[in-house]
């Protein structure tokens, strides 16, 4: 399934990036019969709404329509790990109406007695039960078939060790300590993440009369559950609805900046080494090709993406993150991790900075790739190692949400 992506090509260091080249197109210049852009007005009226039909159109398929989510079951949960640190609970939330509904499972842990703290929504790996300390039984398993390695607790000392400390889910009570409310769910619940079982599902969520090419894809879906875990629990008075955060790791990390670039409810944004159809180019010579994704994972996009155009990709993904302008965007990188190809997605961001500028915005400051400055709106990190989550990863999350979403004193 992997085998491309561990080849020693993908793993090789990855040096600064040289940007001799503008990035093609123009992210403020001429789009189609719109004009060129210079307010954020503009930006935000005219040529947002285009951009938005355009990566449905081409590259992630229809968005589901929108759903008000309803909340099937809350229940508390014990997990002996945290102690009494934090309260955690499990949330059911269906997300269409039949009577077998496609639904799933959220974790919502938060800091004991708090009202109004800034919360981390987190798409994970392996499923809830992995992501939580103990593997404990009352968390629910994933309702899709996941990864063997996800099965079983005596795999995760060896994912730890390849995959970083937090492959399988956040450093909870880090999150917690810090003023963070947390909540995790397993996107694959909905859409499993498999290419013969996902079409099914997709085709319940693709709307109406959309054509063959632009059918919904599990990664605009897996953005779109962001948006309802959103919907689900933010009348809850411990989370302050104004600040919450997406997160995401590679697969997961594509799906968070569409979150972001669809919803602007999301206060920031933290997408890590999310690679292409993320923040890397399409139009890119590094890392993995267009061609080795698509076939790969043809549930992930439309169809559509997979016929580029020989002229090129008429978007690509620094619009999309000029569309997360001006809120907060994390984009992590590992110097070893070449697959996802950091040196486009630090030029995407540099180009997208445009965006952040229009807002009057700080946009992204840091020249180089290793410079990293989490106060910036558009920050970009590339810490040493491969792909995975590890320890420095967290470090600089939490740097990067204090920068922007600050808990209050605890
Ligand atoms: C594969 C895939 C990447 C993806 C990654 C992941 O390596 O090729 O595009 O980001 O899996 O989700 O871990």
């Amino acid at each position: 399934m992997f085998a491309s992506a561990c080849t020693p090509a993908a793993f090789r260091r990855v040096g600064e990036a040289v940007a001799d080249t503008p990035v093609q197109p123009d992210v403020l210049g001429p789009f189609n019969s719109d004009a060129p852009i210079d307010t954020a007005q503009a930006w935000s009226e005219r040529r947002a709404p285009l951009l938005r039909e355009a990566f449905q159109e081409r590259v992630y398929g229809r968005m589901p329509a929108a759903y008000a989510p309803r909340i099937l079951e809350r229940k508390p949960l014990e997990i002996r790990a945290l102690g009494d640190a934090a309260i955690a609970e499990q949330w059911t939330i269906a997300v269409t109406d039949d009577p077998d509904p496609l639904k799933f499972n959220l974790v919502l842990v938060t800091p004991p007695n708090t009202v109004a703290a800034p919360l981390i929504i987190a798409e994970v790996f392996c499923g809830n039960r992995a992501a939580t300390p103990g593997r404990p039984a009352a968390v629910a398993e994933p309702l899709t078939p996941v990864m063997y390695p996800c099965r079983h607790g005596w795999t995760d000392p060896i994912a730890e060790a390849v995959l970083g400390r937090y492959i399988n889910g956040a450093p909870i009570l880090d999150v917690i300590g810090r003023g963070y409310a947390l909540a995790y769910f397993y996107p694959g619940d909905v859409v499993a993440d498999d290419a013969e079982l996902a079409p099914a599902a997709l085709a319940r969520l693709t709307p109406p009369d959309t054509p063959e090419d632009q059918r919904t894809g599990a990664i605009a879906v897996w953005a779109w559950l962001f948006s309802r875990a959103i919907d689900a629990v933010q009348a809850d008075p411990r989370i302050d609805a104004a600040r919450i955060a997406v997160w995401g790791h590679s697969r997961h990390g594509k799906a968070a900046i569409v979150a972001g670039a669809f919803d602007e409810r999301i206060a920031a944004i933290i997408a890590h080494q999310s690679g292409r159809g993320g923040a890397s180019l399409a139009n890119s010579e590094e890392g993995e090709t267009l061609e080795q994704i698509t076939s790969e994972y043809p549930h992930w996009f439309a169809p559509a993406f997979a016929h580029l155009p020989a002229a090129g990709y008429p978007i690509d993904q620094h619009a999309l993150l000029g569309l997360i302008a001006p809120r907060p965007v994390l984009l992590g990188n590992g110097d070893h991790d070449a697959w996802s190809d950091p040196h486009s997605a630090f030029r995407a961001a540099q180009a997208a900075s445009r965006v952040y500028a229009l807002f009057g915005d700080r946009g992204m400051t840091q020249s180089a790739m290793r410079t990293e400055s989490v106060e910036d709106d558009l920050s970009f990190f590339l810490r040493p190692g491969r792909h995975g989550v590890t320890t420095e990863d967290w470090r600089l999350f939490l740097q990067f949400l204090d920068a922007h979403l600050k808990p209050d004193e605890i």
